[in-house]
């Protein structure tokens, strides 16, 4: 069994897709062992994507994360990380398939509604960011 970390992001929780998008999750066998909603705080965001700090979209996605709540949610599954990110599509939903997470729901590159870890490694590194241990239940 794999951990991995989705993120609704503000601009689906703002269009309240939240329930679409945990059913999505939820019919393609994931289990959950947390959610909350949280408003990052500046320092929080650019800590959780301190891997793209050089990137030139940095800034711009510290503003978006912050912009409004999102809801990080801790998943489990056999081959999880890889799954959810086919369930989840590319980054940009004009080269996402047909019935992804961001097929459906996305804007653009930046508003893409989710995110999900990009490796078993950041998986762990991810749900431990936002959730403690003890408040990872099976
Ligand atoms: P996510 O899976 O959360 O990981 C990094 C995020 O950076 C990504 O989803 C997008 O929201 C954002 N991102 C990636 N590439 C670009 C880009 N070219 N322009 C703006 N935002 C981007």
């Amino acid at each position: 069994m794999q951990r991995t970390l989705c993120i609704i992001k503000p601009d689906a929780v703002e269009k309240n897709l939240q329930g679409k998008i945990i059913k999505i999750i939820l019919d393609a066998g994931f289990q959950i062992l947390n959610l909350k909603p949280v408003r990052l705080t500046r320092k929080q965001a650019e800590k959780f994507y301190e891997i793209h700090k050089d990137k030139m979209f940095y800034s711009e996605l510290v503003e978006f994360m912050t912009s409004g709540s999102c809801i990080p949610i801790a998943l489990v599954k056999e081959n999880a990380v890889n799954d959810f990110r086919e369930l989840i599509g590319a980054t940009n939903p004009a080269e996402a398939k047909e019935g992804t997470i961001r097929k459906l729901y996305a804007d653009d590159k930046q508003r893409n509604a989710v995110h999900g870890s990009d490796s078993v490694e950041n998986g762990i590194k991810e749900v431990n960011f936002f959730f403690p241990e003890i408040e990872l239940t099976m």
